[in-house]
């Protein structure tokens, strides 16, 4: 499908972001492996949480859902059936990997695969921790998918992650659980502690110790009820552009502030966006609070904050719709963020060439991009490869570009964010519902 975009209207008015990605992946497997029913409240209806539901009611989980909330009835750690056939990851990373630690403590043998896109993501990077766990694992070439996993009684491992990643931090986690001691992962650098927060939610054992994290074997998990915060990374995208287009004013409720992921909060606020946190809260031991983002045209006359070390790792996702308000300030570089050639697509090369389409003028960097600022962008074909992130930073993009972008295979915003296009053009249309000051 293809979605056109042009300037025009500001952004007024308020819109909920879904239930944050990777959360609902983490609640729904946990619920899972607990004992009794969970209910989970906001639960993602991503494209991506929807694979981990459909993988794990394949494993013989009872999974209702309404409007929503998912209702997860598990039973308990030794409660997963032998599939049928072949899982499904569909387009989703955190599904393949999280659920392989899973799969490597079960005694039945799982085949786990993806779309073409998972398909060419490395699996390397779980299948070495889990084997020195004792899994049999079995891959495509180079440790691409499908996964075969033979899995079982587990060792307990000291593990330094060699790359900053959540996903395999978190499968070394969940592996932990089947282990027969306890399993330590070590992150030199900090990465979403979704994981961790949710294992305590859910009655598992974990501690941080430094840079390292030790999880307990064979807890009794029990089911819980838990609300799952609207998703920051899906509320980049406004932000961005409310900072983009004159006169907007938007209201973001409701959205996950995990100390980790609010460091995008702390990098706009020094870049000049104005967006303010209000209603703070927590719950189920994740931060959450309301973004009000107003336009402010002197952000645009500075050049943003580098993007480098530790901060590309925090802000991976968020890179992309970045480097497009970067072609609006003054500039931005982007260095250390090497992992976005892995994600959905090659994020670097894509960003660049779609950026260079509409007439910015970027440097490929092996390692991230040298943004030129300033640069006057005009409609254009976008290529999105199908990657949901390229998809919805191009349509930002769009509303600071002259004449008319077409976005190509819109349709993959759903991955992460179903109704993206609806909701920006209610914005835009001023109907949608009105901020209370
Ligand atoms: C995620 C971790 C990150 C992120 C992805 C979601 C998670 O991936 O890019 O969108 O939920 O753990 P990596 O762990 O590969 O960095």
């Amino acid at each position: 499908m293809i979605r056109s975009v042009r300037a025009g209207a500001p952004l007024t008015g308020a819109v909920r972001c879904p239930g944050d990605k990777s959360i609902s992946h983490r609640y729904a497997m946990l619920a899972a492996l607990a004992q009794g029913e969970s209910e989970l409240l906001n639960f993602a209806g991503s494209l991506d949480c929807q694979s981990t539901l459909r993988c794990l009611r394949a494993l013989g989980v009872d999974i209702r859902t309404r409007d929503n909330s998912v209702f997860i009835t598990g039973n308990g750690l030794n409660g997963l059936k032998a599939p049928s056939g072949d899982l499904d990851a569909g387009n989703s990373g955190t599904t393949m990997r999280l659920l392989s630690g899973i799969l490597a403590g079960q005694s039945f043998e799982t085949t786990i695969a993806g779309d073409a896109s998972l398909s060419r993501r490395p699996m390397g990077r779980i299948i070495e921790p889990l084997r020195l766990m004792g899994a049999h694992i079995y891959s495509g070439e180079s440790g691409l998918p499908p996964l075969r996993i033979r899995g079982g009684d587990l060792r307990a491992i000291r593990y330094s992650l060699p790359v900053a990643s959540a996903q395999v931090k978190s499968c070394v986690l969940l592996a932990g659980l089947f282990a027969d001691g306890i399993v330590a992962v070590e992150e030199r650098v900090a990465t979403r502690d979704h994981t961790e927060i949710a294992l305590v939610q859910f009655g598992g054992k974990v501690q941080r110790r430094e840079s390292w994290i030790e999880i307990e074997p064979r807890p009794d998990l029990k089911a819980r009820h838990l609300e799952i915060p609207g998703d920051l990374s899906g509320a980049a995208f406004f932000i961005v552009a409310a900072a983009l287009a004159p006169d907007s004013e938007i209201l973001l409720p409701g959205v996950g502030l995990n100390p980790q992921r609010r460091l995008l909060i702390d990098y706009l606020q020094s870049a000049g966006v104005r967006v303010e946190v209000e209603n703070q809260t927590e719950l189920g031991g994740e931060a959450r609070g309301d973004l009000r983002v107003h336009h402010d045209p002197a952000t645009l006359h500075a050049s943003l904050p580098p993007v480098g070390g530790d901060l590309a790792a925090a802000l991976i996702d968020e890179i992309p719709v970045l480097a497009v308000l970067g072609s609006q300030a003054g500039g931005l570089v982007i260095r250390d963020a090497r992992e976005l050639r892995i994600k959905e697509s090659d994020r670097i090369a894509v960003v660049a060439a779609n950026l260079r389409a509409m007439g910015a003028e970027v440097e490929e960097l092996p390692d991230g991009m040298n943004i030129a600022g300033r640069q006057r962008l005009h409609g254009a074909a976008i290529e999105s490869h199908g990657d949901h992130r390229i998809a919805m930073s191009f349509a930002v993009a769009a509303l600071a570009a002259s004449g008319e972008t077409h976005i190509h295979q819109a349709e993959c915003a759903d991955v992460s964010f179903p109704g993206f296009f609806d909701a920006l053009a209610r914005l835009r249309s001023g109907l949608g519902p009105k901020i209370s000051s």
